[in-house]
């Protein structure tokens, strides 16, 4: 095969950053996929794997028997980066010494080149990364090559010089200096691979596929939202199989301010003819009254849901598949790839299929990044508004809402979110940032208004920036817009007295705040 339209893996050791790595690899256009350790033997042996990425994980090395990522490793001619605990991974096998305690580095840390190898060429002599590690390699393997050090002395990064490489920062994340061209280096002047990948070449391959998978006479329901991904799989699917798609609209009454008008009509606007939109907002406050558990919430909303799903798609003659926009990240949150990423939240749309009908799956995008699902929502001629969208969780503003959801907390969160956007986009700050919303919990504050004191709700506004929602951090909006925002939210939703800003990131905190 052309080594152009070579892939690399990305082997999951459960690091928080797995995604970063596959991410980035796939910026510099060369395909990325993650796999769990256990099949590493099986995909590095495909002839279209170019090399690895072992990725960082929470366990240590030392309590690990390696003796099977040896094997592998050393059946191999192919090019392998570790990063973090691949890199004492790496050590460990290769008969170095890792140590616990030794030096603990987290945070920007500086690091100093002492021998210039393939990886870090064209890097300035210092530069600043990204470590979290408390075990550390205090010996490289013999005659391997030390080519940097912290400023703690400890190894930042070694190799065979020959093609094994590793590094105890993190070169995916953007605290890292230069991170990019180390990946860049891995990639180019080590695996041999090109720039290739551009998620938009592979959209024919996929309607194609489609319509050879649904059988003649079938139909396909779909479960729209207006969000960027659901209004790509239903365009991908209906370039397909064209009217034997039919889209279905829940109006859970979570939803955006104007949601319903427009997804109506965007579905139109691409020539969606089959599109049922169910007003089920109140079924979904009922069964939400006086539910104040964030989890409990989402099940319920995912379980309504299903059951609404279930009940119009039932009325279609001959549904035999169920098309669904999830996306790569989702499958990992999930559980469903990388069986060593740990479930952070359940995601109601990934998690509830409406398993009585029996109805086999279209995923069109399950391998994408949310950003390469705008690159093809792009390419496939979508209103601008549906790819700059900043994403929306399935359960839609009651993950916004702390406490128990009801229609007073709805209207304040509706309403001071449009501002927040509006504002966003006036500036021309909105596809600056991952998400921008408010959200209402059950605390007061006593607000003076005219002469009268008046206990109203406290809003606070979130807005981050990312590039996966994996990690996010918040956004560092300039005072004067974030004061018009304030006043705005404050003059014009009915029952507000305070807004506060929120200053954490992600990790500690969650982007939603349930
Ligand atoms: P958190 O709050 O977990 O969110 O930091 C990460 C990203 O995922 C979105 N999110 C969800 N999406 N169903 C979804 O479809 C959910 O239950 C859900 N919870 C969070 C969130 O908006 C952010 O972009």
């Amino acid at each position: 095969m052309e080594s152009r339209y070579k892939k690399v893996l990305v082997v999951d050791f459960g690091g928080q950053y797995t995604h970063q790595i596959a991410r980035r690899v796939r910026e510099l256009k060369v395909y990325s996929e993650i796999i769990s350790p256990e099949d590493f033997e099986k995909e590095l042996k495909k002839m279209d794997i170019a090399g690895a990425i072992l990725s960082g994980g929470p366990k240590s090395v030392l309590d690990e028997d390696l003796e099977n990522v040896k094997k592998v490793l050393e059946s191999t001619e192919k090019p392998v980066l570790g990063i973090c605990y691949g890199h004492q991974l790496l050590a460990k096998a290769f008969g170095g010494l890792v140590e616990k305690n030794v030096v603990r580095e987290y945070g920007r840390t500086r690091i100093k080149i002492v021998y210039r190898d393939k990886l870090l060429t064209d890097l300035p002599e210092e530069f600043w990364a990204w470590m979290s590690h408390w075990d550390t390699v205090t010996k490289p393997p013999k005659s391997w090559i030390v080519t940097s050090i912290s400023e703690s002395g400890a190894i930042a990064s070694m190799t065979d010089n020959h093609r094994i490489y590793s590094t105890q920062f993190h070169p995916e994340v953007t605290h890292t200096e230069h991170g990019l061209k180390i990946l860049e280096n891995f990639l180019r002047k080590i695996c041999y691979v090109e720039p290739w990948w551009d998620p938009g070449d592979v959209v024919e391959k996929i309607v194609e596929d489609i319509r050879n998978m649904v059988g003649p006479g079938e139909n396909v329901v779909c479960a729209v939202s207006g969000g960027v991904d659901s209004t790509t799989t239903a365009v991908i699917t209906h370039k397909a199989i064209g009217d034997r798609l039919y889209c279905i609209f829940i109006d859970t009454g979570l939803m955006r301010k104007d949601e319903r008008e427009e997804v109506v009509e965007t579905l139109k606007h691409v020539g969606i003819k089959n599109l049922i939109v169910i007003d089920a907002s109140k079924r979904f406050l009922e069964k939400l009254r006086r539910i104040t558990d964030p989890e409990i919430k989402r099940r319920i909303i995912g379980e309504e849901f299903i059951r609404i799903f279930e009940e119009e798609a039932l009325k279609i003659p001959n549904v035999k598949w169920l098309a669904q926009g999830t996306i790569y990240p989702d499958r990992i949150e999930s559980g469903r790839v990388g069986a060593k990423s740990s479930l952070i939240k359940s995601h109601h749309n990934v998690g509830g299929l409406p398993d009585k009908m029996n109805l086999k799956l279209i995923e069109p995008l399950k391998d994408f990044y949310k950003d390469e699902v705008r690159m093809i929502a792009r390419k496939l001629g979508l209103p601008k508004n549906i790819w700059t969208r900043h994403p929306f969780p399935g359960p839609g503003l009651a993950v916004r809402i702390i406490g128990e959801i009801n229609e007073e907390k709805l209207r304040i969160c509706r309403e001071a979110s449009a501002i927040i956007e509006e504002e966003l986009k006036r500036a021309g700050l909105y596809e600056e940032v991952w998400q921008a919303f408010a959200v209402v919990g059950d605390d007061k504050w006593v607000g003076v208004m005219g002469d009268t004191r008046k206990e109203g709700y406290i809003v606070t506004v979130r807005i981050v920036q990312s590039i996966d929602g994996m990690t996010a951090d918040w956004y560092k909006i300039n005072y004067e817009l974030l004061d018009k925002i304030s006043r705005r939210i404050i003059n014009e939703v009915e029952n507000v007295t305070m807004v506060t800003y929120a200053v954490t990131s992600k990790p500690p905190s969650t982007i939603e705040p349930c």
